[in-house]
């Protein structure tokens, strides 16, 4: 199938969001918001320190929940949302937002590309990065923001949601015929450190950097897959497996009953970082979060 180019590219995973695009606040920001919040506190404690109108762009925006989050918090802004799911976008479209937002549809890595430099002051890219090589994003990022421009990250690391990580490759395993197409494991960070060290090389500072967990409990292991098809998470695995198959659903079930797993894990790392800040602010960003560390 890899010879053959049989993989799943952006647009399958733009596709998989489509299918979840009603239901992904429901399921997903309904719990996870807060940690959104967090991060978008950290950036609108900077923003308040800028004097100008500030031009942000909600990379891989989804519904459009960070950019309503900081326009209900008075910052106004010029915002451009990019996302490559139509369906993600009508949602966002459906919230009413002003005219001083704008919805493009379009993968992310091709938008930065043909984006002028120094154009944007910030950044947002929330559970989304691991969509494209998170270093090339970033790169494009630093290229296409403004001198000490600001970028907002959240992103799950390679651990989260391990119980579905034991039983994926058994699904793999059983339904090896119904596979049409490989999927490459998202290239999500091991910790904070590899986390911060993408930022540090591309020349950003560390302004902010921290990492967290969210467990999701279930009252039984049908509600557990009705949610891990729900939020997303499996977006492209499920193109790779038609997880959604009454077969795949069953053997699902079967295994978090037998297994008694009732919980699903995310795990994730956060930052907020700036462009072209000295080295030693990044010493002392660091040196502040091993000091203050905790977990969510
Ligand atoms: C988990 S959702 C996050 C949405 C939003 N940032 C949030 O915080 O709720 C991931 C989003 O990334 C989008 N996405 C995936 N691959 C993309 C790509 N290559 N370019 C642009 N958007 C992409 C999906 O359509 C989806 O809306």
């Amino acid at each position: 199938m890899l010879l053959k180019g049989k993989t799943v590219k952006n647009t399958d995973i733009a596709a998989s969001y489509d299918k979840v695009s009603k239901n992904y606040e429901r399921y997903y920001l309904d719990t996870m918001h807060r940690h959104n919040d967090r991060v978008l506190n950290l950036l609108i404690n900077k923003i308040r320190e800028k004097q100008d109108k500030q031009s942000i762009l909600d990379l891989a925006c989804g519904t459009g929940y960070n950019t309503k989050y900081l326009l209900s918090r008075g910052i106004e802004a010029d915002y451009t949302l990019v996302d490559l799911s139509k369906g993600m976008l009508e949602v966002a479209g459906e919230r009413g937002m002003d005219s001083s937002v704008s919805l493009v549809n379009k993968d992310m890595l091709s938008f930065l590309k043909e984006c002028p430099g120094e154009y944007f002051d910030i950044v947002i890219c929330m559970w989304a990065i691991k969509y494209q090589p998170p270093q090339k994003v970033i790169l494009e990022c630093e290229r296409v923001l403004k001198k000490n421009g600001l970028m907002a990250v959240i992103v799950n690391t390679c651990d989260t949601l391990p119980q579905m990580r034991r039983l994926y490759p058994k699904l793999v395993v059983y339904n090896r015929r119904s596979i049409k197409k490989v999927m490459f494991d998202l290239p999500n960070p091991k910790n904070k450190k590899e986390f911060a060290g993408w930022f540090t090389k591309a020349g950003f500072c560390i302004d902010e950097l921290d990492d967290g967990r969210q467990i999701f409990c279930f009252k039984n292991a049908k509600r557990l897959v009705e949610f891990l098809n729900s939020t997303g998470a499996l977006a492209g695995y499920d193109t790779m497996l038609d997880l959604r198959a009454d077969t795949i659903q069953r053997q699902m079930v079967s295994y978090f009953k037998k297994n008694n797993i009732l919980i699903a894990e995310h795990r994730f790392v956060f930052g907020v970082f700036e462009k072209g800040k000295s080295r030693e602010a990044t010493c002392n960003a660091v040196k502040n979060d091993r000091q203050q560390r905790y977990t969510l």
